[in-house]
């Protein structure tokens, strides 16, 4: 039996963005939709230097509060968040507010019609260059310094399409004037994940705006092509687990590949704009003849996977490597049989993810935000 149904990110607020629900019985090649091929510049690269520069000189050198104090030095593998000028609850749930309203109005954002996907990749990429085994700070990565801003980090390759999220997240640093890009980058993938359907994320704020002598060096970024000995590799240089991996790459369930930006194409599930655990189901049935299974795509872009049943969704082979390794597919089988098994990892990996390398002091609160529709509905 063949049916559509149009899945959205917000339910009943949603206008009819996200439609892109097909079974497998629609027809090889019927799954078309059109490439928007944008040219996007790095007009954010030079940004708010003023702003940079007071922010960085007070990160750098440290300064007291009596709450917590700042300090980064070229000795220490740490940067630490700050207390001092850290706004409440309420102002941070309001640019939550504003983050998940933008995302639902500009529904042309992409062809499922969201920018969440986009603002959850820029999240994770300003966050996914932290090297734990680096102690120079100049060179480990993280969230914190928002240094993606740059031309050297935004222009690295596995940063292509993210200059467009961060430009439709501009107009927030400029109403809220005193946030840092880490802590806005960082906050627009908890919202993007909590707006699409994902569980609550914990988030703290206090990331600085550091200079361009901050930014991660390139090639630090996952290799698409790679293979199960690869990513466990790639992801233990950010300090994670076995578990934490899986749970983290099963944000794939989310958005898609754009051939203008990695050169892969199309999306991993049919709800791109639904957190779920729709990756793991897609992905648990491996590579074979069988229904649901994945063939090696014919074309002549790099090599990704393609679904049996429709033939337009796709798998990377750093994605394929899940099933390819056996203690990774247990974990992919144990988050395809549960919804709820993913979302417990995933959270707290994703939290964990976007605080490598920065120290909170103890006195710092883990915010909770609500969504928009707990909001409405008096939660
Ligand atoms: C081995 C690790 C990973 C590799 C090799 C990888 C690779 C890729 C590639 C090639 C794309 C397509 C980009 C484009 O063409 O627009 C992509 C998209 C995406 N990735 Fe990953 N990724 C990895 C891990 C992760 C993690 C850990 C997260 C988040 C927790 C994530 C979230 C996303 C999202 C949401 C998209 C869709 C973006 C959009 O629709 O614009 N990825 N990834």
């Amino acid at each position: 039996m063949s049916s559509i149904a149009f899945h959205t990110f917000r339910g009943s607020r949603a206008k009819i963005a996200t439609a892109l629900l097909l079974t497998g019985a629609v027809g090889a090649g019927s799954y078309h939709y059109e490439r928007k091929r944008r040219q996007f510049n790095n007009r954010n690269n030079n940004d708010n230097n003023n702003r940079n520069n007071r922010d960085f000189a007070k990160a750098l050198f440290g300064f007291s509060t009596g709450t917590a104090a700042a300090t980064l030095t070229d000795e220490s593998n740490v940067k630490v968040a700050t207390l001092s000028d850290i706004h409440s609850f309420k102002e941070y749930q309001q640019i939550y507010n504003d983050i998940a309203k933008k995302i639902e109005e500009e529904d042309d954002f992409d062809v499922d019609g969201s920018a969440g996907p986009n603002l959850v990749r820029l999240a994770w990429h300003s966050a996914g260059t932290y090297d734990k085994n680096d102690k120079n700070p100049h060179t480990n990565g993280g969230s914190y310094g928002g240094t993606m801003r740059f031309s050297k980090e935004g222009g690295d390759g596995a940063n292509n399409g993210l200059a467009k999220g961060r430009e439709f997240l501009e107009p927030l640093l400029k109403k809220y004037t005193w946030l840092s890009h880490g802590d806005l980058w960082t906050l627009a993938g908890v919202a993007a994940i909590q707006e699409m359907g994902g569980p609550k994320i914990k988030w703290r704020p206090g990331r600085k705006d550091l200079s361009e002598e901050y930014q991660a060096p390139n090639g630090k970024l996952p290799d698409a092509a790679q293979g199960p000995d690869y990513v466990r590799k790639f992801f233990n240089r950010l300090d994670f687990t076995d578990r934490e991996m899986v749970a983290l790459i099963g944000a794939h369930t989310l958005g898609r590949c754009h051939v203008t930006s990695s050169g892969y194409d199309g999306p991993w599930d049919f709800a791109p704009t639904m957190f779920d655990n729709g990756f793991f189901t897609q992905l648990q049935k491996g590579v074979g003849k069988g229904e649901g299974q994945w063939h090696l795509r014919k074309w002549d872009g790099p090599e990704q996977y393609e679904d049996n049943n429709s033939n337009s969704l796709m798998m990377l082979p750093a994605d394929m490597a899940l099933v390819q390794d056996p203690k990774f597919k247990k974990i992919v089988d144990e988050f395809a049989a549960s919804q709820e098994a993913f979302f417990n990892e995933f959270a707290p990996a994703f939290q964990k993810l976007l605080e490598n390398g920065i120290q909170f002091p103890k006195e710092s609160k883990e915010f909770v935000f609500r969504t928009l529709d707990e909001q409405s509905s008096g939660l």
